[in-house]
């Protein structure tokens, strides 16, 4: 998609639709609406008298302008009561006018939101807000449905400012959306992409090409490297598989220092069949999304390179495919992890914190001074927030606050859990230093806990997105599918922990 800024007036510029915005029960951003109506001789007024136009958040109205005035079309988009409005809520109109418009073959269109529809909103964020909505709305994911194409909705898109004062900001806050936007997209196809197409060797490829394209350093490790470096948690892992592990470490230099501020952790089993622990078959193939921490913390990265904050940030991923071939590793296996910490395999299903042991030990021996990890990593933070919440842990408050904020700016929902003392017990080995499993009760926690153990003292935030990576219906501007969350959240992270380090 094609995103521009015009400093010209709304009804002047030629394009196939024109979105405005209006409030169920507010006149802010009335003047825009007025102008158009005015030229429409009341259209918009007598639609809204009959109740057809209620503005209600989310409802999009397409009206015909037969000619009165340059756009084609005129769409209303509801954002709700002002007392309920989120900036979120522009994504979502946005979004949605997109998808709507796409369907009756719409592929050129402009928008004008004024910036007094935000409280306080700069021209900056509401142009960010409008790119991320228009670019993740516009995703779908078809490159096998013969035929058809990924993304194939509207093709250029216009914001209108009403002065050329104004394009300048507005610039910078539509780079910024799609920055965020593309980089969720990107997590998105590695998601969706089937196991057979997404092996450890096939995210490496994606890995190269997103440091390529942005010029950072990549280091590929396979499997001799990773034994040698004692990674036995991530080898076991990767046993069962004839597809082999690798191990990416992906490095942005935002300023001066060898200082690693951020190091950016993903799960990434490309299938989880369960190995010799095996999983039932129905949903099964819903597994390939397992690589979803690893994607999003390829794309924060791609996003961060993209948008150059003074921050120095890692990405390491361990891509990994849990079967259950003849070497897979065995329940009641003890396994040495690189921590030296020892490791009962109690399920080899309970696979993704085993290689992110191993991967945090890592962050920590490179001497990172924060760490975020991000996995698909229990079903049972699925029972706990469903497809709506990622879970977050951690053992720094201050930094768990900063996570959940970064997701609340993002759209993308952050509640902490707990993680007391008391459910260490659960992971108790009786032949190991710790089993794999803790039990069903409070099993997202005792997992994060688990993974905690190799965090040491390191500021350190788990993020257990089972339920939020690939959602079954869609909702916002998400489709049904992989849904690219962490990935602004990250960025945004680093984006604000940038503004604290020196
Ligand atoms: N990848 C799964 C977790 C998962 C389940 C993610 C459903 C997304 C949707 C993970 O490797 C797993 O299998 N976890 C087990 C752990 C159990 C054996 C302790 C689980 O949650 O059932
Ligand atoms: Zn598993
Ligand atoms: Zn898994």
């Amino acid at each position: 998609m094609e995103l521009g800024i015009r400093a010209v007036k709304p009804r002047e510029f030629e394009a196939e639709a024109l979105v405005i915005g209006c409030y169920e029960n507010s006149d802010k951003g009335k003047g825009i609406v007025e102008e158009i109506d005015k030229s429409l001789s009341g259209l918009i007024s007598r639609l809204k008298e009959k109740g057809e136009i209620k503005c209600k958040s989310g409802e999009i109205t397409v009206i015909h302008t037969t000619g009165q005035i340059a756009p084609e079309r005129v769409v209303m988009a509801g954002l709700g009561k002002v007392e309920e409005f989120k900036p979120d809520v522009i994504r979502q109109v946005v979004a949605s006018a997109c998808r709507t418009l796409a369907k009756k073959g719409v592929s050129d269109v402009s928008v004008c939101f004024t910036p007094d529809i935000l409280d306080g909103g700069s021209n900056e964020l509401l142009s960010q807000l409008v790119a991320e909505g228009a670019i993740l709305g516009s995703w779908s994911f078809k490159k096998y449905v013969t035929g058809e194409k990924n993304g194939n909705g509207v093709k250029q898109l216009t914001v209108l400012v009403a002065s050329e004062d104004e394009v300048s900001a507005m610039q910078e806050g539509i780079h910024k959306g799609e920055a965020l936007a593309q980089a969720a997209n990107l997590a998105r196809d590695m998601i969706n992409e089937p196991g057979n197409f997404m092996r450890p060797e096939d995210m490496v490829a994606v890995a190269r090409e997103v440091a390529r394209t942005h010029n950072l350093e990549i280091n590929v490790m396979e499997e001799s490297q990773m034994q040698e470096l004692g990674m036995e948690a991530v080898l076991a892992v990767g046993r069962g598989s004839s597809n082999p592990p690798r191990f990416m470490i992906l490095r942005y230099q935002g300023r001066q220092s060898e200082e690693i501020d951020l190091a950016l952790v993903g799960k990434a089993v490309t299938f989880d069949s369960g190995g010799i622990s095996i999983k039932p078959s129905s949903n099964m193939e819903t597994m390939k999304m397992d690589m979803a921490g690893g994607a999003s913390v390829i794309g924060a990265i791609s996003a961060i390179a993209a948008l150059k904050p003074a921050i120095n940030v890692v990405v390491l991923v361990a891509a990994v495919e849990n079967l259950p071939g003849s070497k897979a590793q065995r329940p009641g296996d003890v396994v040495k992890s690189m921590s030296g910490k020892t490791i009962e395999v109690i399920s080899t299903d309970a696979e993704g914190r085993m290689t992110l042991a191993d991967v945090v030990t890592y962050a920590g021996k490179l001497g990172a001074r924060r760490i975020v990890d991000v996995a698909t990593l229990t079903g049972a933070c699925i029972i706990a927030l469903g497809e709506v919440t990622t879970a977050v842990f951690g053992n720094n408050q201050e930094f768990c606050n900063m996570v959940v904020s970064a997701g609340d700016e993002a759209g993308e929902y952050m509640w902490q859990m707990p993680m007391y003392p008391e459910y260490k017990e659960q992971y108790k080995s009786d032949v190991a230093d710790m089993k794999n499993v803790g039990g069903r009760d409070a099993g997202a926690i005792t997992a994060a806990m688990f993974v905690g153990e190799f965090a040491g003292d390191n500021p350190w935030v788990h993020l257990d997105i089972a339920g939020t990576a690939m959602i079954s219906k869609d909702r916002k501007y998400w489709t049904k599918g992989g849904t690219g969350i962490p990935v602004r959240t990250l960025t945004n992270l680093a984006l604000k922990l940038a503004e604290t380090i020196k």
